[in-house]
């Protein structure tokens, strides 16, 4: 397979991630690094300095040996420069989330069609050998039916200029859900509050439900004095914890359940409470970037549909825009009182701005 020479926009705090891992790809060729910023691409530099660097996209599309250009720049930006560059005819790569809007999700995804060319979002955890492994262990059913889930995406993280922290992080969870459940949303609610800056909420509690019955609450937070990414999903016949911080053991299996009893008499109540062992797969711990890159690579040299494409960064917008209308919505409270205990007029309880 010849080299898939591509082009970087967006070389602030993730973008050097997109380049490193590009760089270590025998199927790639970075060769051009775009940024808005002329030192963010002195850096880029420094540290490959084969690397051609520009402030202007225009130079990276109007160079004919590009196939692909790779998207890290905020969210607001997503769409435009990805119209520019499917328009060049060029393959495209956009970090999460794809857009801001449904809106402008289906015109990339038109516009990508058309022109039968690589759209991919990167909801990087999708290719995180754990997140596969409890994807191949729900679809065995040794958990059985899943009744619920609980995710924690906390820690003191860097609190976004332009968008919430429903929008930085949700995505990782949403994405994941998808990915593991085959099914999509069918209605979200969310309660967040704006702690540091005024209008944008660092921390949320998301509540996804599914068609399928399935469960969902999703905590999301820049405000934490310990980094937690730990998921939990209880099934009828067994649990598992998938701990992201954990070095080794991130997946575990828990034996343990409660089984209903038929009464055999009436107004007998009967549970069997099951506490069994502890089994820890052995999971594969490539980084997940790489295999991400691997595959974007793979598709725009085949002509393959990545596993993220336009149509899963389209339903995890969806998702976000209904919690950003549930946020905006505000919450309803049912006592005055308690109600204020919460926030009073000056403070915000719930955000009321678009990322
Ligand atoms: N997959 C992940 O785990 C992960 C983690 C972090 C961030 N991200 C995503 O990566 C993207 C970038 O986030 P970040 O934290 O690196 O942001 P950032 O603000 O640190 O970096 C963005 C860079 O883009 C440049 N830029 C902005 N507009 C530009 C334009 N029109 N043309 C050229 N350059 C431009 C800026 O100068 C800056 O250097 C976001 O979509 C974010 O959600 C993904």
């Amino acid at each position: 397979m010849s080299k898939i020479t591509v082009g970087l926009v967006g070389h602030g705090y993730w973008g050097p991630n997109l380049l490193r891992n590009y760089m270590e790809l025998e199927t790639a060729n970075p060769k051009w690094v775009c940024d808005s910023s002329p030192d963010r691409l002195k850096k880029a530099v420094a540290r490959y300095p084969s690397v051609l660097t520009t402030t202007r996209f225009e130079d990276v599309l109007a160079d004919p040996e590009v196939d692909a250009v790779l998207i890290a720049t905020p969210i607001s930006s997503h769409h435009v420069l990805a119209i520019q560059a499917l328009q060049a005819g060029k393959h495209v790569f956009v970090e999460k989330p794809l857009a801001m809007s449904v809106d402008e999700c289906d015109e990339m995804c038109a516009a990508a069609e058309e022109r039968h060319l690589v759209l991919m979002v990167g909801h990087t955890f999708v290719y995180s050998p754990p997140v596969r492994a409890v994807k191949r262990i729900l679809d065995s059913g040794e958990l059985g039916d899943v009744y619920f889930i609980t995710c924690s995406r906390v820690n003191l993280g860097l609190h976004q200029k332009d968008v919430s922290v429903v929008w930085d992080l949700a995505p990782h969870d949403l994405s994941i859900l998808e990915y593991w459940l085959g099914e999509t949303p069918l209605s979200v609610q969310a309660m967040g509050r704006s702690c540091i800056n005024n209008g944008i909420p660092d921390v949320a509690f998301l509540s996804v439900h599914y068609a399928s019955g399935v469960i969902a609450e999703l905590q999301v937070s820049w405000l934490s004095p310990v980094k937690l990414r730990r998921t939990i999903i209880v099934g009828s016949k067994k649990m598992l914890m998938y701990d992201d911080t954990e070095s080794v053991e991130k997946v575990k299996i828990f034996d343990q359940g409660v089984d209903y009893k038929d009464p055999e008499t009436f107004g007998e109540f009967q549970l069997s409470y099951r506490t069994g062992g502890i089994f820890t797969p052995s999971v594969d711990n490539t980084e997940p970037l790489s295999l991400e890159a691997a595959h974007f690579i793979q598709c725009v040299a085949t002509g393959a549909h990545p596993v993220t494409d336009g149509a899963a960064g389209r339903s995890v917008v969806a998702a976000l825009e209904a919690a950003q209308r549930s946020l905006d919505g505000g919450v309803s409270i049912a006592n005055e009182r308690r109600g204020m205990l919460y926030g009073g007029p000056d403070q915000q309880l719930v955000g009321v701005r678009k990322p």
